[in-house]
Order: C-alpha cells, then sequence, then structure tokens
C-alpha cells in the first residue's frame, strides 16, 4: 500500500507520517518511510538545489528537478517496496507538483500531469491524507522552525502569503477532484489529536 502526506509547509505532516509509519511497523507490517524532494539516491543534491534560499528557479525548472527526482525515487525505492509487499509512506509526492507547480507556480496542469505520468508511469497512492491548516498559522509554524533551525532550506517558505493562499487552495481543488484517493485531515489540535483522526481513517479504509 501506498500512502501519501500532503499539505501546506508547518502543516504537521512530517510527524504524522513518522507515527503513522510507527503504528504500521507495531502491527508486524513492513514500512519504508520516505519523502519528496530528498528519498531517492539523487535527492540530497537535488534537495539543495530546490530549496536552498539562493537558487532562482524558472517555475519549468522547478516543475523538471521535481520530476527527474521522483523519477528516481519511484523506480529505485517506491517500486521495489511496494512489489516486496512493503507499505510506503512517503512525505508529499504528485499532489504536492500539482499544487505548488501548477496552483502555486501557474504551470499550465496538463504539462504538470504529462511530466507527472512521464516521471512516475502512472503510480499514485492508494491514500493521501490532506492535513489541513489556515495558511497563516501553518506558515507561522514553518517559520519559527526555519529561523531556529540550521537549515537553509527557506525558499518555499520565503514566498508571499499569496503563493502560499494558491497551493492551499490548489490541495482543496485535489482533494475535490479526487475524492476517492485524498483524505483531507484536520490539522489543528495537538499531535495526539491529528493522529488519531488519521488513524480512524487509515484503520477504515485499509484495514490496518
Ligand atoms: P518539504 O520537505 O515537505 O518541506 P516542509 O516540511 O517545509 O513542508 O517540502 C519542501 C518544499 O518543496 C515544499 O515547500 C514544497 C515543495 N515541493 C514542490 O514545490 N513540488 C513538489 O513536487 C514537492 C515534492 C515539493
Amino acid at each position: 500500500m501506498f500512502v501519501t502526506f500532503e499539505g501546506v509547509e508547518g502543516c504537521g505532516k512530517t510527524t504524522q507520517a513518522r507515527m503513522l509509519a510507527e503504528l504500521l511497523r507495531g502491527r508486524g507490517v513492513e514500512v519504508v518511510e520516505t519523502r519528496e524532494p530528498g528519498g531517492s539516491p539523487i535527492g540530497p543534491a537535488l534537495r539543495a538545489l530546490l530549496l536552498s534560499d539562493g537558487s532562482d528557479l524558472l517555475p519549468s525548472t522547478e516543475l523538471l528537478l521535481y520530476a527527474a527526482e521522483r523519477s528516481e525515487h519511484v523506480a529505485r525505492v517506491i517500486r521495489p517496496a511496494l512489489e516486496r509487499g512493503a507499505w510506503v509512506v512517503c512525505d508529499r509526492y504528485g499532489d504536492a507538483t500539482r499544487a505548488y507547480q501548477a496552483f502555486g507556480r501557474g504551470l499550465p496542469r496538463e504539462a504538470v500531469e504529462r511530466v507527472h505520468a512521464l516521471a512516475t508511469g502512472g503510480l499514485e497512492p492508494g491514500l493521501t491524507l490532506f492535513l489541513r491548516l489556515p495558511v497563516e498559522k501553518a506558515l507561522t509554524r514553518a517559520r519559527s522552525r526555519n529561523s531556529t533551525s540550521s537549515s537553509a532550506e527557506g525558499r518555499f517558505e520565503a514566498e508571499e502569503e499569496a503563493f502560499h493562499r494558491r497551493v492551499a487552495e490548489g490541495y482543496e481543488a485535489l482533494a475535490r477532484e479526487f475524492p476517492r484517493r485524498i483524505r483531507p485531515v484536520d490539522g489543528g489540535g495537538s499531535r495526539e489529536a491529528v493522529f488519531e483522526r488519521i488513524r480512524g481513517i487509515v484503520e477504515l479504509l485499509l484495514h490496518v
């Protein structure tokens, strides 16, 4: 089973992905925990290029770099894991490209879909958990996390609020477009409260 987590920066998806992986392992499931950008062998280099404050990339370059990493990630990490029966829990995947590069940057959706299909061979998650949190709240979290860490990955956090609103609206539109696959989850409250919501969905839909 292939499960992805999505949402705007600071929505808490990284913590929730880790908690889900732990729950599944506790139930005897083999879990590969991974993320985009960064999960493939070329991931660290591309992540540095994509997220560093100093990079000034065209939207089309950005799209192609995310897709290049995804192509390696799917072929070398995700598909092999799924083929041996493991679960893959991935922090961001194709919906991030749709939300950020199509809705956020304004690239044509058909171009984004064509590039994504080439990179993935059509592999889509069985379940996508979309953590919903008001943009102002999520951004405050993401920015304070970045200012207290030594990370130089602030390129997206530094974008204007209007950009993040387009991304958030993009995720909402995607949830309407793919209602069977994308499940919105209220990202408010403690991490335990959010996880209870996720556990409920996963148990109901995936019978674990
Ligand atoms: P991530 O590491 O998930 O950062 P955060 O935990 O702060 O949300 O993602 C890094 C950034 O990459 C994030 O701002 C969204 C962006 N991104 C895209 O624009 N397109 C994509 O296809 C992916 C996977 C990520």
